[in-house]
């Protein structure tokens, strides 16, 4: 942890996601009328999701990649932004300024951008715009605010380069580590905070596998709901619709937020949470859980041999890397 004078902790909220996506009608029957997102139709090929007073929580944009392709984080103030551009100009790697066009989509005033670990681009920016309509949506919310959106988890086979990568740009603390066995496979999840929510990346190591089973740069992104009646209806929205449930709903041992996992239309899963403790600084001590659920999120319809259906996907997979941003991910040494 770069606990430093020039500390950016507390500064960063994940802000936006942009999915690159052909499935426009799809995503809109899932983000709209399954989870309860409001939707605005931008042009053909752009569409957006608002989870609260900022135009863009969720940019799709119209391409092959069925994915999470970058993700937006939300700076305080410009002095923080001015020194995570310096820490990723001084690590020798580039970055450019968004454009015009760009930013609008975004709902930022202006934006820089830059690599990041799974082929995730990094995009930064201080001012958010806010759009004049009320949110049209069948809950009565999401809790963003100095959370950010959610949160979102990565799967790689070098967990400590992400985690290096996040601690140098970010300046992330660590808040727990998850053991986790599934189908007899051992894997280490990390989570890391930017701010007061939990964590807003889960990183999940697969380095004991062959391959990253996991063909998309992002595993789930999660949103919060604010109460747990939005969060059961949107459960029986999604069951309704016909959307595949990936996790029945179930309570996270770390954060004890409870929770359901769908499909979205582009693979990668949606996670919709109600609840998760939120971190004291004075207090807070990393531990590791055993398991990743106190009860339930059973995985809903998929068999062994789903399971490995991913591998041989992952395994033919082109698309998918594993660039860690060396430059900028050499990790310290971490004690796991
Ligand atoms: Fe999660």
């Amino acid at each position: 942890m770069s606990d430093n004078l020039n500390s950016v902790f507390g500064n960063v909220h994940l802000g936006y996601i942009v999915i690159e996506t052909e499935k426009f009608d799809d995503w809109k029957r899932f983000g709209r009328d399954a989870i309860g997102m409001h939707v605005d139709d931008l042009a053909h090929d752009a569409m957006r999701f608002r989870l609260d007073a900022n135009e863009c929580r969720m940019l799709l944009r119209r391409g092959p990649a069925e994915d999470v392709i970058a993700l937006g984080w939300q700076i305080d103030h410009h002095a923080t932004f001015d020194e995570i551009t310096r820490r990723v100009a001084d690590h020798g790697v580039p970055s450019t300024k968004g454009s015009d066009d760009d930013a609008k989509l975004r709902g930022v005033e202006r934006f820089l951008r830059f690599p990041g670990p799974n082929g995730l681009t990094q995009e930064i920016y201080t001012t958010a715009r806010t759009a004049p309509m009320p949110l049209n949506i069948p809950s009565s919310g999401f809790v963003t605010g100095d959370g950010g959106l959610g949160h979102v988890a990565l799967t790689t086979k070098n967990p400590y380069l992400v985690r290096g990568y996040f601690d140098h740009v970010f300046d992330a603390r660590l808040s727990d580590y998850i053991d986790e066995t599934i189908n007899g496979l051992k894997l280490k999840i990390r989570f890391l905070r930017v701010n007061e929510r939990h964590h807003s990346v889960a990183i999940a190591s697969v380095n004991t596998l062959p391959v990253n089973p996991i063909r998309t740069r992002v595993q789930h992104v999660n949103v919060q709901m604010a109460t747990l009646d939005d969060m059961v209806d949107s459960y029986q929205r999604v069951t309704r619709l016909g959307f595949d449930m990936a996790l029945s709903v179930g309570q996270h041992t770390n954060d004890k937020e409870l929770s359901y996992y769908a499909l979205t239309p582009s693979g990668f899963e949606w996670e919709v949470g109600w609840n998760p403790i939120v971190v004291d600084e004075s207090t807070w001590q990393p531990t590791t859980h055993q398991g990743i659920s106190i009860w339930g999120h059973t995985p809903e319809g998929q068999t062994v041999v789903d399971k490995l259906r991913q591998f041989a996907i992952a395994a033919r997979s082109l698309t998918h890397r594993e660039n860690a941003v060396t430059p900028l991910a050499e990790p310290p040494i971490y004690d796991d």
